[in-house]
């Protein structure tokens, strides 16, 4: 029986994880969080000191081995870089200040969407991203793109890596998030962009709740 993918894309800190773990947690899907995997590929980077620009990277990415597991059929996934859980270190300001650099680098779109695409193989997912729903499942029964005020998504961080027990200043997130919104929208492979099928949703004025409400009763009318 095929499967069912379900898209979720925008700009960083727009509350997309949030909703499309909600909304897998509703219809028992997985939930993956491709980000994450864009982040363990800079991870590994800078452990390795390794200039991303380097011209003769290729072979390296081709050798690196990600994967995700999920514990209990929890809906957040464990991330492995060659076989090392990274869950909590791809979280980094530090990795947060590189990960849009190596995300704009051909071979490793290439790795992590092939990657991608063989999870949605064989499960109903729900994938968030920045080019799930233009490059990764075209085809995606229900597309959605994320948006919100830059206000309201720098609060939203903070306090996310408040919550986490580390700190960055209002200034330090909001040029980090102009920054990558920037090189994301811009770079020549897969720029984030709203695919034409997407249903777009602003969430600045919207509870989880709400946000969760409103989308799966889409999803209810797209796949019952
Ligand atoms: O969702 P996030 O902020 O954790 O993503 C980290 C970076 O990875 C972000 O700057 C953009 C990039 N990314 C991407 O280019 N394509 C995806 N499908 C997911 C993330």
């Amino acid at each position: 029986m095929p499967c069912y993918q379900i898209s979720v894309d925008g700009y960083a800190a727009c509350g997309k994880s949030t909703l499309a773990r909600s909304l897998a947690r509703e219809l028992n899907f997985l939930y993956i969080d491709s980000g994450a995997m864009y982040r363990a590929v800079s991870l590994f980077f800078l452990n390795q000191e390794i200039n991303p620009l380097d011209k003769n990277i290729t072979s390296l990415i081709e050798e690196l081995d990600i994967s995700l597991s999920f514990p209990n059929n929890e809906s957040r996934a464990i991330v492995h870089l060659n076989n090392r859980d990274v869950t909590d270190e791809i979280r980094t300001q530090q990795v947060s200040n590189q990960v849009s650099q190596v995300a704009a680098i051909p071979s490793v779109r290439k790795k992590l969407v092939a990657l991608q695409q063989k999870y949605g193989e064989k499960n109903n997912i729900v994938m968030d991203g920045r080019d799930i729903g233009t490059v990764v499942f075209p085809n995606a029964v229900l597309k959605l793109f994320i948006t919100a005020e830059m206000e309201t998504r720098i609060i939203r961080r903070k306090k996310e890596i408040e919550s986490k027990g580390r700190e960055a200043t209002y200034d330090d997130i909001k040029n980090n998030l102009k920054s990558r919104d920037y090189l994301d929208s811009t770079r020549n492979d897969s720029p984030l962009k709203k695919a034409s099928d997407a249903v777009l949703l602003d969430t600045t004025n919207l509870t989880r709740k709400e946000q969760l409400s409103m989308v799966l009763a889409l999803a209810n009318c797209r796949i019952h």
